[in-house]
């Protein structure tokens, strides 16, 4: 497969002292590319880096074929970007907004703004300005601004943070059909269910460095089988079961608890097993529990 971006052993060191990556090394191909993590774990790091908004410490980052550092502008041109925190204009209205950060990227053909507009069914919201918008319609103008020029990567992060189910569906939707035709669409979530029903790859970043890149398959081959169900009296069987186990979930009931775990040695044979999900095998990369 051909990939449309590289990660060679990439680190990013902040002023501060902060090693916020360590030797990342992956690649991405066509499709939609989930990037998972907990707060702080990265992510936006290496999405700014990759826009070449920053620049890494270490190592090299290509996008179709072109060095972050020594040709930014070649990167540039192929890539739309979706800031986790976009700074808008509020007294601009949708158009020109999206037309102003599209003469930013040289691009100046107000067809093309009209066009991104209704992709993202804000046609009819185009002279509204954006302070008068709601949390997810801003969120779509800001897909909209990415979106203009039609690059060949679209770099979200955090898309889908604040919008509601239906809302989110309906993203998920222009994601995965911005994603055809050799496209790639990296995107950064929290949401395991969005990775799960977008994309065929995710990476997992866990404190600056990488824990997994590869399919969702394998990754939740990883855990197939091992997921079990155990009755508990309470919470002091629970502290000591989670000394063993990496506990997933927990469901209190009337008389004790259920705990879901991951028994990835076999030390609980006689336990009920449970069918595995994307986001137990997620839980078992971050190395604990994920709700009550
Ligand atoms: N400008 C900065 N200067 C110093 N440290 C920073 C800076 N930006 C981020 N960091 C630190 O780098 C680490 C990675 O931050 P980053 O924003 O990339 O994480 P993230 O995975 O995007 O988190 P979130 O899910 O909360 O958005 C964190 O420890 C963060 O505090
Ligand atoms: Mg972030």
């Amino acid at each position: 497969m051909k990939e449309n971006i590289t990660f060679c052993h990439v680190k990013k060191k902040y002023a501060n002292g902060v090693m916020a990556l360590d030797d990342i090394d992956f690649s991405v191909g066509s499709g939609v590319f989930g990037l998972l993590g907990h707060n702080g774990a990265g992510k936006t790091t290496l999405m700014k880096a990759l826009v070449t908004v920053l620049s890494p410490s270490a190592g090299t980052i290509r996008v179709c074929g072109f060095d972050t550092r020594k040709q930014g502008n070649e990167v540039r041109k192929r890539i739309g970007y979706l800031p986790q925190e976009l700074v808008m204009y509020p007294s601009l209205s949708v158009f020109d907004f999206v037309n102003y950060m599209a003469e930013l990227k040289g691009i100046y053909d107000k067809k093309a703004v009209q066009e991104v507009l209704e992709q993202v069914e804000l046609s009819a919201f185009s002279k509204r300005k954006i302070k008068q918008l709601s949390g997810g319609m801003k969120r779509r103008v800001g897909i909209a601004q990415a979106l203009v020029g039609s690059p060949r990567i679209l770099v979200v992060d955090e898309p889908t943070a604040g919008l509601d189910p239906e809302e989110r569906v309906r993203f998920r939707g222009l994601l995965s059909r911005y994603a055809r035709e050799g496209r790639t669409v990296l995107l950064s979530t929290h949401i395991v269910e969005d990775v799960h029903q977008l994309c065929g790859e995710l990476a997992v970043l866990r404190n600056g460095r990488l824990f997994y890149a590869g399919t969702s398959a394998a990754l939740l081959e990883r855990v197939k089988g091992n997921i079990k169900l155990l009755h508990l009296e309470d919470e002091n069987q629970l502290m000591e079961l989670q000394k063993k186990a990496v506990v997933l979930q927990t469901t209190y009931e009337n008389h004790g608890l259920t705990a879901r775990i991951m028994d990835e040695n076999s030390a609980f044979p006689e336990a009920a097993s449970d069918t595995a999900t994307l986001e137990d095998a997620y839980v078992y990369c971050m190395g604990g529990k994920a709700h009550a």
